[in-house]
């Protein structure tokens, strides 16, 4: 027997500020659709927003459903309109933020488990790397370079 370490690295900005150009208007425009969200059960607000390979970027956000488990993440609204609108192109960046209707969240908050699997279809799908760049409300930002970081011994089509 033996064992095996699994590390990650993960990059941590002090705020919003020191971004890139880039990954700050990708940050603006999530923050900017949280409006958007319909989350009438929860009145947690997430929105997340992916650059494509074609440098089209699209939004969506969490759409919750009286019967709970209909509801939709934000990744998964994000991720199934850029696969319905643009098919064939890459994601290249998925920017995802939060906002609680009831306190302030001042750290970054993390894809779901099944989110991170959707994120890994579009990794695998197009044979690249998706940064993952999480903020709350305020304060610190997180960056991962693939979701795989996030989800060790994951499963996907490779497995098939
Ligand atoms: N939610 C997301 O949109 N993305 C995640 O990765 C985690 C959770 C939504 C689902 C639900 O509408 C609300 O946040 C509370 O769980």
């Amino acid at each position: 027997m033996k064992e095996k370490e699994l590390k990650f690295s993960l990059r941590v900005f002090e705020n919003v500020n020191e971004l890139s150009k880039e990954d700050a208007l990708l940050m603006a425009a999530a923050k900017n659709a949280l409006k958007d969200s319909y989350s009438p059960y929860s009145n947690f607000k997430v929105a997340a927003t992916v650059l494509l390979a074609n440098g089209e970027t699209l939004t969506g956000t969490n759409q919750e459903n009286a019967a709970f488990p209909v509801g939709i993440c934000a990744e998964g609204t994000a991720l199934s309109a850029a696969s319905a609108l643009y098919p064939n192109v890459a994601v290249k960046k998925i920017v995802i933020t939060v906002k609680s209707g009831t306190h302030v969240i001042n750290h970054p908050v993390a894809p779901c488990g099944i989110c991170r699997q959707r994120i890994l279809e579009y990794e695998t799908r197009f044979n690249n790397n998706i940064e993952i760049i999480l903020m709350g409300e305020e304060g610190e930002v997180y960056s991962v370079a693939t979701v795989k970081d996030i989800l060790p011994l994951n499963f996907s089509k490779e497995d098939l």
